[in-house]
């Protein structure tokens, strides 16, 4: 409805009346108006400068005097009314907006959240752990050594003189003249004394490499060094210090017995077997029929080895020992096949 409808009437009491119906249409269009922009137009449309309320106060002038404040009145009513009307419907808006965008956005903080997928550890980690705590509660520290070593710390210094046959029991992977990949954790040995005066006690675990595959020979694998060097340390030290390793790592019950072997960095040596983790010492095909797995190879410390270093060899003895971490874990979780370990089938990973 246009405002100029207005000016044609002017004039006449029935302005109150025309005042009184536009009041009514601007309410229930503003019932209806449900966004802020809407409402702004309406607001424009009836109270703006070009407006229908405003087109009727400019036509007051032309009112008699008696008349003028009388329609004023009931013109600055509706004006307050409206006004009102508007105010309170912006408000009913502005909540209902809200509220729409709340439910919209609503998030519900009681549902469970996406959990990721946790990974576990590898067997060798596990084992070398526990190895590692076994060792640490009987006051053996941790000592490591690089990958890539020099033939002095992995042979020489070991007694291993160049061209002596016992090189050939580690077949080695060469990087260049006198660098290779170690073929054992031994030369951990010679760093850790090279570096420090006795007493020692320390395991070293790590990495180590051979020319060597199959079900139970990786050309990658892990092994850990134990050495204790002091004063008045004898062959029945180093018996006590495995037998007790082992009862922890594979229980009290098992079998362990000591038969004499060659190393050229001990003297005497031995290996060290276990009763057959699976037959339990009746013999199978995992034991080879024997009854005994061997898990370690040990001795006392060669004095030629404490002369590379510089210990005096006629005050201290010592020992040392070295294990397959691949083999124990193999015993120790009854794995059949070595390569099963590097891998990395998550079927098989994830029942550790
Ligand atoms: C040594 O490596 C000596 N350094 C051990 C030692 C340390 C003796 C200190 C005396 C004093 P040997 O070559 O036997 O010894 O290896 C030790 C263990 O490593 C073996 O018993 C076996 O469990 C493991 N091992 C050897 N070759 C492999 C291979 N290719 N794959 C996986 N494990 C292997
Ligand atoms: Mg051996």
């Amino acid at each position: 409805m246009s405002h100029f409808f207005f000016f044609q009437d002017i004039g006449s009491l029935n302005m109150k009346d025309k005042l009184e119906a536009l009041l009514g249409e601007a309410l229930s269009e503003l019932g209806a108006a449900s966004t802020e922009e809407g409402l702004q137009e309406l607001r424009v449309k009836y109270l703006g400068k070009k407006g229908a309320l405003t087109g009727i106060m400019k036509g007051l002038g032309s009112l008699s005097a008696e008349e003028r404040p009388l329609v004023g009145q009931v013109v600055n009513t509706v004006k307050g009314k409206l006004e009102e009307a508007f105010d309170s419907r912006a408000v009913e808006i502005r909540e209902s907006v809200k509220a729409a965008r709340l439910s919209a956005e609503r998030i519900d903080v009681t549902l469970p959240g996406r959990r990721r997928a946790v990974g576990s550890k590898h067997p060798i980690t596990l084992v070398t752990e526990e190895i590692c705590a076994i060792f640490a509660a009987l006051g053996f520290a941790v000592a490591e050594g690089p990958e890539v070593e020099h033939d002095f710390y992995n042979f020489e210094a070991l007694n291993f003189p160049k061209d002596h046959p016992a090189r050939d029991m580690q077949d080695t992977f060469f990087v260049g003249e006198n660098v290779l990949l170690r073929t054992h954790t031994s030369p951990v040995q010679v760093r850790t004394m090279l570096k420090q005066p006795p007493p020692v006690r320390i395991i070293a675990p790590g990495t180590v490499y051979r020319c060597d595959s199959d079900a139970t020979h990786s050309p990658m694998f892990h092994q850990i060094e134990g050495l204790m060097v002091d004063k008045g340390i004898t062959f029945g030290d180093l018996k006590g210090i495995l037998t007790l390793f082992i009862s922890q790592l594979f229980g009290s019950d098992i079998g362990v017995r000591l038969r004499p072997s060659f190393f050229p960095f001990t003297e005497p040596s031995a290996e060290v077997d276990i009763a057959c983790v699976i037959c339990r010492g009746k013999g199978c095909r995992v034991c080879k029929e024997t009854g005994w797995l061997e898990i370690l190879g040990a001795g006392m410390v060669d004095p030629e080895v404490y002369r590379h270093v510089g210990y005096d060899a006629e005050l201290y003895t010592g020992f040392a020992f070295g294990m397959g971490i691949e083999r124990i874990a193999m015993l120790k979780y009854g794995i059949a096949d070595m390569r099963l370990l590097f891998e990395n089938d998550l079927r098989f990973l994830k029942q550790f």
